[in-house]
């Protein structure tokens, strides 16, 4: 009896199912983002929100940072997934996402720490945390709202440009041009880890809604492709047109090739 592979997807039509809420620039597109946010844990309080670092969330962690100390927005009640962690980073190393999430946003707010939760970057055997991870976000059962940025390669997470979408959690070598645009966080190149633990494209895709944040214009070719272009793994944000309810919030730059 022949074994049905069926732990990649490889499909390449187009389907932009898409919508798009255009901004002027990155403080409205922060603005935007936070509001489709707030409005999600105001309808929810028990919501499980999927979380994403880099330069592009930073605005809307700050709003809503801002909705909170004015007292309009509890995460009393939320619990938190993030999608990514670099191998070999402890959560107190400046550059890893567990840092850069209890800076941004979760030492700033009523969540409990520990609803909070990030792959461990530096669990003995990576394969297996990422299995954990996996299936604990499934027990969830996955995202209410996932919030996500976009490589200017067109990764989501650290899902990598591939020969296949890559549905499990996993370990992932990062691409040199994802170490490039990476090492402005670090003191050189050299520091960037090689490898990450990210969600794969199966929790991500579970999520029930999920808000893109774009801004800059070296995010317009990756936009462009996942907007427009084929269903195609070599740019993983692509996937998203097979997700019933995506909404990206960029700004004009980022939207400049559509
Ligand atoms: C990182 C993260 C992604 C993020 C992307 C873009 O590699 N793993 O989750 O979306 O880069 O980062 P930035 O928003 O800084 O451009």
């Amino acid at each position: 009896m022949s074994r049905v592979r069926q732990h990649n997807i490889i499909y390449k039509e187009k389907y932009a199912m898409i919508r798009i809420c255009a901004a002027e620039n990155y403080d409205e597109m922060s603005e935007k983002a936070a509001r489709i946010i707030a409005a999600q844990v105001i309808v929810k309080p028990e919501c499980v929100l999927g979380l994403a670092t880099g330069s592009s969330p930073v605005g809307t962690y700050q709003r809503l940072v801002e909705r909170y100390k004015a007292g309009k927005i509890s995460f009393a009640g939320v619990t938190t997934v993030n999608l990514d962690e670099y191998k070999g980073l402890s959560g107190t190393h400046d550059q890893s996402y567990r840092y850069f999430m209890q800076h941004n946003l979760f030492d700033h707010i009523d969540v409990r720490p520990e609803c909070t939760h990030v792959p461990n970057g530096l669990a003995e055997d990576a394969e297996a945390e990422c299995a954990r991870y996996d299936a604990f976000v499934r027990g969830l059962g996955c995202a209410d709202l996932q919030l996500l940025g976009v490589g200017r390669n067109g990764h989501i997470g650290f899902n990598e440009p591939c020969d296949e979408f890559v549905v499990p959690t996993h370990v992932v070598d990062l691409t040199e041009s994802t170490i490039e645009a990476n090492a402005r966080f670090f003191a050189s190149r050299d520091e960037v880890p090689r490898q990450a633990l990210t969600m794969g494209i199966g929790v991500i895709m579970g999520a029930k809604k999920i808000v893109m944040v774009a801004s800059g214009a070296d995010k317009a070719d990756a936009v462009y492709g996942m907007v427009k272009g084929p269903v195609n793994p070599q740019l993983p944000a692509s996937i998203l047109q097979l997700h019933p309810d995506v909404t990206l919030v960029a700004d004009k730059a980022a939207l400049s090739k559509l």
